[in-house]
């Protein structure tokens, strides 16, 4: 993130100046502006759908259809902890319930879910602030989301 939501106007004029020409550009221009700001702001729609001669609508339920999109900032922590069958079978429900009750009330941290990491083979696996961690305990989540 380079500037603030606020003042998007001349970087939003560049963002979409750099990907105008693209073949598709609405997808680059959402992931630069979602680069930029962490988040697609409501306010970037107008200027993208007129540089584009397209609908609000359009951005919108693009926006909407693409989890990876996000519609408001992302908090400061994100903590992912793997519900699939091997991180389960070792202890990962238990995990996300002991690290959820110990987190219960940091607004700063987002859990989402996610199915296999790739870490099967280290369960129960978690991935915290978009950093892998292995037999993953709930002190190890916890401390590096700073609780
Ligand atoms: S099942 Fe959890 S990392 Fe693969």
């Amino acid at each position: 993130m380079t500037s603030q939501p606020g003042h998007l106007s001349p970087r939003l004029d560049e963002i979409i100046a750099d990907h105008i020409a693209l073949e598709g550009p609405l997808l680059p221009i959402l992931h630069a502006v979602q680069a930029e700001w962490g988040h697609v702001p409501e306010e970037s729609l107008k200027p993208i759908a007129a540089a584009l001669n397209i609908g609000k609508a359009e951005i919108h339920g693009v926006v909407s259809f693409y989890h990876d999109f996000r519609r408001e900032p992302r908090p400061a922590h994100v903590v992912r902890i793997c519900r699939a069958e091997s991180c389960q079978s070792q202890g990962g429900r238990a995990l996300e319930r002991d690290v959820k009750a110990r987190l219960a009330g940091r607004s700063d941290v987002l859990f989402e879910d996610v199915y296999c990491l790739g870490l099967c083979a280290c369960s129960p696996a978690a991935m915290v602030d978009g950093e892998l961690v292995g037999r993953a305990g709930t002190d190890e989540i916890c401390e590096r989301v700073g609780a």
